[in-house]
């Protein structure tokens, strides 16, 4: 694998960033981590969508300028990614100056060559989704689906592209590769989609949008959403039509660009044609995750059940993210709608992270301390039966990635720690020691400790910080890539003094979790 090139859907900034945001982007760094530990040149792109109505409408609300709404919550996105220890490489906002000037020649190059038309037209516009609906996808009550409001009656001259030409040849490339909509159960549904689509909407008259990238030599119109927030995926790479960009001959096509189920229209169908029109090859997977609700409901501002992350890190005095990311990270499978839960959240991170693999290493580690000083000695490497197990995991969580299964993968990983545990109960350390089977004692505790470096490894994308403590502890290389990784990575000798071993991961609301954050 030479390089991997992914992306995340760009964040309206009409509020501050929420769970389900959060989600997405915690998903796709996951994603960017365990390629990193694959690939030498992984690319993560992620940023803000900054231009159109709502925006307008909600800055003119709080008696600012678009722009310092902007300008305000594009930095609340930025402080939460970093919260959340989003390793991003490029954080793009549609309001850069580099990216308005080449949306303007993209739309003109498509003018130019036919594939965009002016034409009047009379719709029904939802400004929650940034888009014209058709009358048959709206409620009984004549609202939009997802948005509950009435969308607003439009009359405007706009120009049109002509998305019903790339009709037959999406068709095909969605049919060609199954891999392209992940999961792949949505892949009918776009194509059910596709079958009465028709050319698009992609400017807006200046007189009732103005902040928006203006169509150049057309003072009247104004550049529409999706034609400007798609293009971010391609102008973050230094992207123009008349000049070629290294960085785009190296990383375009996206391997993956991850996205809400909401916005898989607009990826799958408006943005392949875009593409085509541009003369681009299209993005090799599109991976559609769905939704996070709150309590089983859904969010929303006016239920008031708005949760943003950084305030699920303060309530539970979390002195780092990892058990936020991967309480969010498993909690759908693939594709699937997910949940979050305070208590939920305390019982499973509580369960998985604190008592079986924080504990895991813990008990062992102090066993290797009390019956051996923290060394570990020849004779204590020995063959070791949890390793088949282990590395058929390595194999079986980079296939769960292969297909976007975080949740799949995770999974897999708590069972060998499972695994782990069942090993130390069944073959009791602590009896071998009493009944002084010293080695013997000595090889189950390096077996699991070669294991839990394996481990360690394989939780680093969900939880960058518990991996990097247990590696610490273990004397392990984290940087160490998947396909190298093997069974035997205790070294002989010393590993470890009493003062030296520490929990990786106190429980959630427990006495002792409370004193270290409030340090
Ligand atoms: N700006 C557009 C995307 C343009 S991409 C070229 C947009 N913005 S958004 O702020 O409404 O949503 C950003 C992402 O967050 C989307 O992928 C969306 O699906 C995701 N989510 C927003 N609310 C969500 C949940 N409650 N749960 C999970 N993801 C959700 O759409």
């Amino acid at each position: 694998m030479e390089k991997f090139y992914l992306t995340t859907a760009i964040d309206y900034v009409n509020g501050a960033p929420h769970i389900g945001h959060a989600y997405e982007k915690i998903l796709t760094d996951i994603i960017a981590r365990h390629y990193r530990q694959r690939c030498d040149d992984v690319y993560f792109l992620t940023g803000t969508d900054e231009h159109g109505i709502k925006i307008q409408k909600t800055a003119a609300a709080q008696g600012i300028t678009p722009k310092e709404l902007c300008d305000e919550n594009a930095q609340k996105f930025k402080n939460a990614w970093n919260a959340l220890d989003i390793d991003y490489n490029k954080f793009i906002r549609t309001t850069d100056d580099y990216h308005e000037k080449i949306v303007q020649k993209i739309f003109d190059k498509l003018l130019k060559q036919g594939d965009i038309y002016k034409h009047s037209y009379e719709g029904l516009y939802c400004s929650g989704c940034e888009c014209f609906l058709n009358a048959k996808d709206l409620t009984e009550d004549g609202l939009c689906p997802d948005h509950l409001k009435k969308p607003e009656v439009v009359k405007e001259e706009n120009y049109f592209f002509k998305l019903t030409k790339y009709k037959d040849a999406i068709i095909k490339h969605i049919k060609e590769h199954p891999g392209f909509i992940v999961p792949e159960f949505r892949a009918n549904e776009v194509i059910n989609q596709l079958e009465d689509i028709q050319d698009i909407s992609v400017s807006r008259a200046k007189s009732n949008v103005q902040w928006g990238i203006d169509v150049l030599g057309d003072e009247e119109q104004s550049i529409y959403v999706w034609i400007d927030a798609l293009s971010n995926y391609i102008t973050a790479l230094g992207y123009d039509n008349e000049n070629p960009s290294e960085m785009m001959n190296k990383y375009w096509p996206a391997d993956v660009q991850v996205i809400g189920k909401d916005i898989l229209k607009f990826h799958s169908i408006y943005w392949p044609a875009f593409l085509m029109a541009l003369d681009l090859p299209l993005p090799k997977h599109i991976f559609a995750h769905g939704w996070i609700t709150i309590d089983e409901s859904k969010m929303s501002k006016s239920l008031g059940n708005v949760i943003s992350p950084t305030s699920v890190l303060e309530s539970f005095n979390l002195e780092h993210p990892d058990a936020f990311r991967y309480y969010m990270a498993t909690s759908a499978p693939c594709g699937r709608d997910g949940n979050y839960s305070d208590d939920d959240f305390k019982e499973k991170v509580n369960a998985h992270l604190a008592n079986s693999m924080g504990n895991l290493l813990n008990r062992t580690l102090s066993m290797l301390v009390k019956y051996f000083d923290g060394e570990v000695k020849a004779e204590f490497k020995c063959e070791n039966p949890l390793a088949k197990k282990a590395l058929g995991t390595v194999q079986i969580v980079k296939n769960h990635f292969d297909n976007f299964e975080i949740a799949e993968a995770g999974q897999e990983i708590i069972s060998l720690v499972d695994a782990a545990n069942k090993y130390v109960q069944d073959n009791a350390p602590w009896t071998l020691a009493k009944e002084e089977k010293m080695t013997e004692c000595g090889q189950v505790l390096v077996n699991v400790l070669d294991i839990m470096c394996i481990i360690a490894s394989l939780i680093y994308p969900y939880c960058p910080n518990i991996a990097s403590d247990m590696a610490k502890q273990l004397s392990f290389d984290l940087t160490t890539k998947l396909d190298e990784l093997t069974a035997d990575n205790i070294k002989v000798g010393k590993l470890i003094s009493k003062e030296d071993i520490k929990p990786v991961f106190l429980r959630v609301d427990s006495e002792l979790a409370d004193k270290s954050a409030k340090k």
